[in-house]
C-alpha cells in the first residue's frame, strides 16, 4: 500500500492508450497521479498533462511526480469539460490521447473534511472543486422534496427516494440538517429496518447522489467526451474509466455514435471489467466499467 489513491485496471488501460499514438497524453482526472505515473515509467518520451478540478490532487500529483518527471509532465488545475480551454492555455493544440477516470477518489472519500462519506461531525460539502459554489448543504436546504427525490432516484437508484426526500424537508424545517451524521440520522429513519439489512451502508446511495448532483457529473459527460475526442489527432485514443450505470451508458452512446459516423473505431464493444484478482485486492475497483474508442486514421 502506498497511502496514494490506488489507480483501477492499470494494464488494460495502459494498453488502450499506450498501444495508439502517445506522443501528448492528458490524464482528464489526476487524482493522486497513479495512471499518469504509469504512463511515464511505461514510456521514454510521452508527455503526460495531468489534470484535476482539485487543488488537492494538484498538489498532490505535483509533489509525488513533479521532480522526477520535470519536462515530461505537468499538473494543472483544470475542469476537463473545458479541455478547450485548458489545452489552450498550456499551448497544446492538440492531443493523442486522453484518459478520463470518473468519480472520486481515494483521497477525497477518506478525507472527512471533504464530506464525501458518513463521518460523523463532517460538513455536507462534496465539492471536488472547492471553488465551484454550491456545496451538497445548499442542495438539502434548498431544492424542493420532488426534486431531492428525483434526484436520490436518478443519480443513486435510491428505492426509498420519496421517504428520504420527505425527511430531508422535515429536519430542515427543524434546523437539524447540517452534518453528515444529521443526514445519516433522517435517511436511518426513512428507510425500514428489515430493507437495511445486508447493505453495504443504508446511506451510501443518497451520499452518491449528492456527490453526483453536487459536481454536475453526468450532465455534461457526453460533450467533455466529444471534445476529448475532437481534440484527439488521428489514431489517437480516448479512454474512460466509469463506476456508475449512467455515466457508461453516456460513455456507450458516444462511443457507439462516433463509429457509427465513421469518425473512429470502438476498441471495446463491451466494458472491459476488473479481473476478481483486483477487485479481491481493491474493493473500489469492483464497478469499474473500461471503454476506449481510436479516432481514425
Ligand atoms: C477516480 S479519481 C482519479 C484517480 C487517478 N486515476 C489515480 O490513479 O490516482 C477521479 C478524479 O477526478 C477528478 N475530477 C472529477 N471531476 C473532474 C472534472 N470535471 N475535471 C477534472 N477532474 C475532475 C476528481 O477530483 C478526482 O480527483
Amino acid at each position: 500500500m502506498t497511502g496514494y489513491h490506488e489507480p483501477v485496471m492499470v494494464s488494460e488501460v495502459m494498453s488502450y492508450l499506450l498501444e495508439s499514438r502517445r506522443e501528448i497524453l492528458v490524464d482528464c482526472t489526476a487524482g493522486d497521479g497513479g495512471h499518469t505515473l504509469e504512463v511515464l515509467k511505461r514510456t521514454k518520451d510521452t508527455y503526460v498533462l495531468a489534470l484535476d478540478v482539485d487543488d488537492d490532487a494538484v498538489s498532490t500529483v505535483q509533489g509525488r511526480l513533479g521532480r522526477e518527471y520535470a519536462g515530461r509532465f505537468q499538473v494543472r488545475k483544470g475542469d476537463y469539460r473545458e479541455l478547450g480551454q485548458v489545452l489552450g492555455k498550456v499551448g497544446i493544440p492538440r492531443v493523442d490521447g486522453c484518459l478520463f477516470d470518473l468519480g472520486v477518489s481515494s483521497r477525497q472519500v477518506d478525507s472527512p473534511e471533504r464530506g464525501f462519506t458518513y463521518w460523523g461531525e463532517a460538513p455536507l460539502d462534496m465539492r471536488m472543486n472547492r471553488e465551484s459554489p454550491v456545496t451538497a448543504r445548499d442542495l438539502l436546504w434548498t431544492l424542493s422534496q420532488d426534486e431531492l427525490a428525483r434526484i436520490l432516484w436518478e443519480y443513486g437508484e435510491e428505492r426509498f427516494s420519496r421517504e428520504i426526500a420527505a425527511r430531508i424537508v422535515r429536519a430542515r424545517e427543524e434546523g437539524a440538517l447540517d452534518t453528515a451524521e444529521d443526514l445519516v440520522k433522517v435517511i436511518k429513519a426513512a428507510i425500514p429496518a428489515r430493507a437495511r439489512q445486508g447493505e453495504i451502508h443504508p446511506a451510501r446511495r443518497t451520499f452518491q447522489a449528492l456527490r453526483i448532483a453536487v459536481n454536475d457529473e453526468i450532465s455534461r459527460l457526453g460533450k467533455a467526451l466529444w471534445q476529448a475526442f475532437l481534440l484527439t489527432r488521428p489514431g489517437g485514443a480516448i479512454v474512460v474509466l466509469s463506476y456508475h450505470s449512467l455515466e457508461d451508458r453516456i460513455v456507450k452512446s458516444v462511443f457507439r455514435e462516433i463509429e457509427d459516423r465513421g469518425l473512429g473505431k470502438r476498441l471495446t464493444k463491451k466494458p472491459a471489467r476488473p479481473a476478481d484478482a483486483e477487485v479481491n485486492a481493491n474493493p473500489r475497483a469492483r464497478s469499474a466499467k473500461l471503454r476506449a474508442v481510436e479516432r481514425a486514421r
